[in-house]
């Protein structure tokens, strides 16, 4: 066993200096915040992986990174990948100007910075140069026979213009939407409208048709301006309505949805039922009409999506349901039972600004006598931010293990804290009411608060020992003015939304 870990060290002491030194990063060249903007402006090409030196991703990245540079150091035209330690105390400013967020982060600049975009492609040597030498070459293909569009066409979704001459205007806005956007979409083009296929619709030039393999089938455009194409492609290459399942070709289009900023109609119900290809109808026709407002469209089942019917608090026995989440306010709002036949009218009732915004909450319970109370969304207001007392609120998951860990602490905390009636320690299930985000910052579980009788928020960071739970509570608790026991007369106490 000795001799064996020896002889497993003495290995590595000879190969590793042997592996690093077998890869050189001298093709790849070092940035900081100081030379960042000017090697960009030089270089109409450049990748630049913004780094950390502790980040595991970024070490395994490293080598392959490094034969890429190399290998297309002498690539025409240029292609040149760069890196910088976005970590280090003098570029840490960069994180935040090229939005950062995680490690390793690889952005590519064309023209001078002119054009920015993320880089999505493969981390091995082969998977990034053949992946690079893409994105330098023309932004679009040249069709040259009816065949080869074809082919492309039924390859994958695919834009293709068709125009008089190369040197219209239309061809040229054609080609920078191409270039701006070929991480995100393919393009092809053609001056012979025989080679396009017509799909019973023949193109005339100019004009431009995205293909694709789910609602109609393909789109023309209308406005073939770049900022009319952009807003073509944006919203013709999405589905209408997204369906949320496992399938692989709906993956894409659910990250898109989810990623974009929207307002978002959510309809779920058994797809296997009868009456679904009603819904699914009537819902295709809602999307086609709400989609020049900006409402997004989504469908799941409700039996494969348990999780998104518990999220949207729909009540059991209250699909189908129809959730609308509003993006100016975050609100949500819900319909349950909805008759196929209903939707158009109680969308357009939700467009009206004639439904009240639902809050998910459970019922409040009947008997409330364990030490630790029960508060739900519905009795939030009344027995703590309105109850003058000073309360420790855990919000929790169910299934959560350290919360399980914590209930015994919180129990006995509860029980030393029984006699004193200014102090409450009390629990919310965050999975099953809404939590109003703008007093409560919830993103993990179990995560604590301390409500003082003044109305103060304060979150507890510290450690979950009965000793220290105690001693914040006393060191922070108050006592409610007079005025603030207005609220406490019981009877009608409502809930203030
Ligand atoms: C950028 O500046 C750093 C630090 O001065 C230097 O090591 C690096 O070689 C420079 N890179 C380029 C491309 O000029
Ligand atoms: C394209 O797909 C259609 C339908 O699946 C098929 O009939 C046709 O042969 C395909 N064309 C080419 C060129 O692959
Ligand atoms: C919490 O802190 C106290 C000292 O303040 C210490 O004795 C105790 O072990 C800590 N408990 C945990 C769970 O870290």
């Amino acid at each position: 066993m000795a001799a064996h870990s020896w002889i497993g060290l003495l290995l590595m002491l000879l190969v590793v200096p042997w592996a690093s030194a077998a890869v050189s990063e001298k093709d790849v060249l070092v940035l900081t915040i100081e030379n960042l903007s000017k090697t960009i402006m030089d270089n109409p090409f450049i990748v630049v992986e913004f780094y950390a030196p502790w980040c595991g991703h970024c070490k395994k990245l490293a080598p392959e990174y490094a034969k890429a540079a190399t290998e297309l150091k002498s690539h025409d035209p240029p292609i040149v990948l760069a890196k910088l330690d976005v970590n280090s105390e003098e570029n840490k400013p960069l994180a935040s100007e090229y939005g950062i967020k995680g490690f390793p982060t690889i952005k590519i600049f064309k023209k001078g910075g002119g054009i920015v975009s993320d880089y999505k492609g493969p981390r091995d040597a082969a998977g990034i140069i053949a992946h690079l030498k893409q994105l330098v070459g023309p932004p679009s293909v040249e069709i040259t026979s009816a065949k080869e569009a074809e082919e492309l066409v039924n390859k994958s979704q695919l834009t293709v213009g068709l125009f008089k001459s190369l040197e219209d205007k239309e061809y040229l806005d054609f080609m920078t939407v191409a270039d701006e956007l070929r991480t995100d979409y393919q393009f092809a083009h053609t001056l012979d409208s025989s080679f396009v296929p017509d799909k019973g619709v023949v193109l005339v030039a100019p004009a431009v048709r995205l293909y694709k393999c789910f609602d109609e089938g393909f789109n023309d455009a209308q406005d073939l301006s770049v900022k009319g194409l952009k807003k073509f492609l944006e919203e013709k290459s999405v589905p209408l309505v997204t369906e949320m399942n496992k399938d692989p070709t709906s993956q894409a289009f659910l990250s898109k949805f989810f990623n974009t900023v929207a307002t978002k109609a959510y309809l779920l119900l058994d797809l296997k039922a009868d009456t679904a290809e009603s819904y699914r109808t009537i819902y295709g026709d809602l999307a086609k009409a709400f989609q020049p407002k900006g409402l997004k469209f989504l469908i799941a089942d409700s039996k494969e999506n348990d999780n998104a019917v518990k999220f949207f608090g729909i009540k059991d026995g209250g699909l189908p349901a129809l959730v609308v989440q509003d993006k100016d306010n975050n609100r949500k709002y819900v319909v349950h039972n909805i008759e196929a036949s209903d939707m158009p009218g109680w969308l357009q009732d939700f467009q009206d600004g004639k439904i009240e915004a639902y809050v998910k909450s459970d019922e409040i319970p009947v008997k409330n006598d364990e030490p630790v109370k029960v508060v739900v969304r519905k009795s939030l207001n009344q027995m703590v931010l309105d109850s003058g007392k000073n309360v420790l609120l855990e919000f929790y998951a169910p299934w959560c293990g350290h919360c399980k860990k914590l209930a015994p602490t919180l129990d006995a905390l509860a029980a030393d804290f029984k006699d004193d009636s200014d102090v409450v320690i009390a629990k919310m299930d965050a999975t099953a009411n809404d939590v109003p985000s703008d007093l409560f910052d919830v993103k993990g579980f179990p995560t604590l608060y301390f409500r003082t009788a003044t109305g103060e928020n304060i979150r507890y960071d510290g450690n979950r020992s009965k000793a220290d739970l105690s001693k914040f509570i006393k060191k922070h608790r108050t006592t409610a003015l007079e005025t603030a026991g207005s609220t406490g007369e019981g009877g009608d106490a409502k809930d203030e939304l």
